[in-house]
């Protein structure tokens, strides 16, 4: 039976990777290790919290000595390191908690699985999970691909960049089975509603303004979170070690195109007369080193290990409106806070 270690699996994508690993896998031992900031909700894996394959430590990766000793006592055979600051507004107020987090925590789990996998690393890996924003921005034309050029503009992009170096460099120098995949923007259920999407249906169904940056011409290239889950699924069993895969779904949008796709999409749910949320637009003050624009090449991921997206962006879109509509209890614990009160206290720090 195989230990797998999965960490911020208490986060948007980390509890769609667990959940996913949990069900799929009864015969891995799947251990969650999260240590529930703001973004962590223990919520997200009501479903599985107590499948027997299932188990949740509460740490936090900036621990070194912590994180030691943990792969000591679990001798893990697999790592998917998800545990990050993700949010690029939160990396401009506050950029050191993002080198804390995303490269000292990552550089301290790296060292923990060379000290149990010494000489005898065959058939173990850890797999990094990064972003498509350490490539920087794109102009009109072109797409990432695996052998781009490495330019972050936000501290967050920039700790991820140094992150993904640092993960490379471990498998270059102490010989480490180690990949990284770097996926573009992901939407879906349980995401914090500070990132675009769910921050602007909980604005518009509270008709509150909806902040747009600049102008709104800035071009992200979104994928369905349960798409980027079964990619890290296949990639974390076929992918090929000190390889990089890149993972997207080939799906541009303006901003300001998608917010009027929200607009238009929840009215009609909602029951409002057709324009009413578009004129809660509001346009704001650029965010500060705005990359311009977004675009993944994921044909090596497509070729190589057959992986496709199997949701179409209005689809995906429609399913994660009424998701966040049908689960109010869910964004308005998450909002007023409470969602951290409820499991206080029940899992002790290591
Ligand atoms: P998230 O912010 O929703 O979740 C991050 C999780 O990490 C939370 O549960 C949090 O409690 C945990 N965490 C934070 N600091 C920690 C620490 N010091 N120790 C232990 N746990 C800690 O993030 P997400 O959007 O789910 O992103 C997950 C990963 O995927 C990140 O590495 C991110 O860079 C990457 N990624 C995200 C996107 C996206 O669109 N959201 C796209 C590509 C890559
Ligand atoms: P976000 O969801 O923060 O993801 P990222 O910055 O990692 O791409 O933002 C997506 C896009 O939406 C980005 O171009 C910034 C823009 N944006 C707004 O215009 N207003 C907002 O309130 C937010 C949160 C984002």
């Amino acid at each position: 039976m195989k230990t797998i270690l999965i960490t911020g699996g208490a986060g948007f994508i980390g509890s769609h990777v667990v959940r996913l690993f949990v069900n799929k896998y009864p015969d891995y031992n799947i251990v969650n290790l999260d240590k529930l900031t703001y973004a962590g909700n223990l919520a997200n894996l009501k479903d599985v919290e107590n499948k027997s394959n299932y188990e949740f430590v509460k740490a936090d990766i900036v621990d070194g000595e912590a994180m030691l000793k943990l792969f000591q006592e679990r001798q893990f055979d697999g790592v998917i390191h998800l545990a990050a600051e993700s949010h690029v507004d939160r990396s401009i107020s506050n950029p050191t908690e993002f080198v804390f987090t995303n490269v000292i925590g990552t550089v301290n789990l790296l060292n923990a699985a060379c000290a149990i996998w010494n000489g005898q690393a065959e058939g173990k890996l850890f797999y990094h999970i990064s972003t498509d924003e350490v490539y920087g921005s794109l102009g009109e034309e072109g797409m990432f691909t695996e052998t781009t050029k490495y330019d972050p503009h936000s501290p967050y992009s920039a700790s991820k960049a140094s992150s993904d170096h640092f993960v490379r460099a471990y498998h270059d120098t102490f010989g480490l089975p180690a990949l990284v995949s770097n996926c573009s923007n992901n939407y879906g259920s349980f995401q914090f509603p500070e990132k675009l999407i769910p921050l602007f249906i909980n604005n518009i169904r509270n008709n509150k303004p909806l902040p747009v940056y600049g102008k709104g011409e800035n071009i992200r290239d979104w994928l369905w979170v349960e798409d980027h889950a079964r990619a890290i699924d296949v990639i974390f069993h076929q992918g090929k070690v000190g390889e990089t895969y890149n993972i997207g779904g080939h799906n541009e949008w303006t901003n300001i195109s998608l917010i009027k796709l929200m607009c238009e999409i929840m009215d009609r749910k909602l029951g409002r007369e057709e324009g009413t949320s578009e004129k809660l637009i509001t346009y704001v003050k650029d965010r500060a080193g705005h990359d311009l624009r977004y675009a993944i090449d994921s044909t090596k991921l497509q070729k190589e290990l057959s992986w496709v997206p199997s949701l179409q962006f209005e689809e995906g879109l429609e399913k994660t409106i009424d998701w966040y509509l049908e689960n109010e209890e869910w964004l308005q614990n998450v909002t007023s806070g409470d969602y951290q009160k409820y499991y206080e206290g029940q899992y002790q720090k290591r």
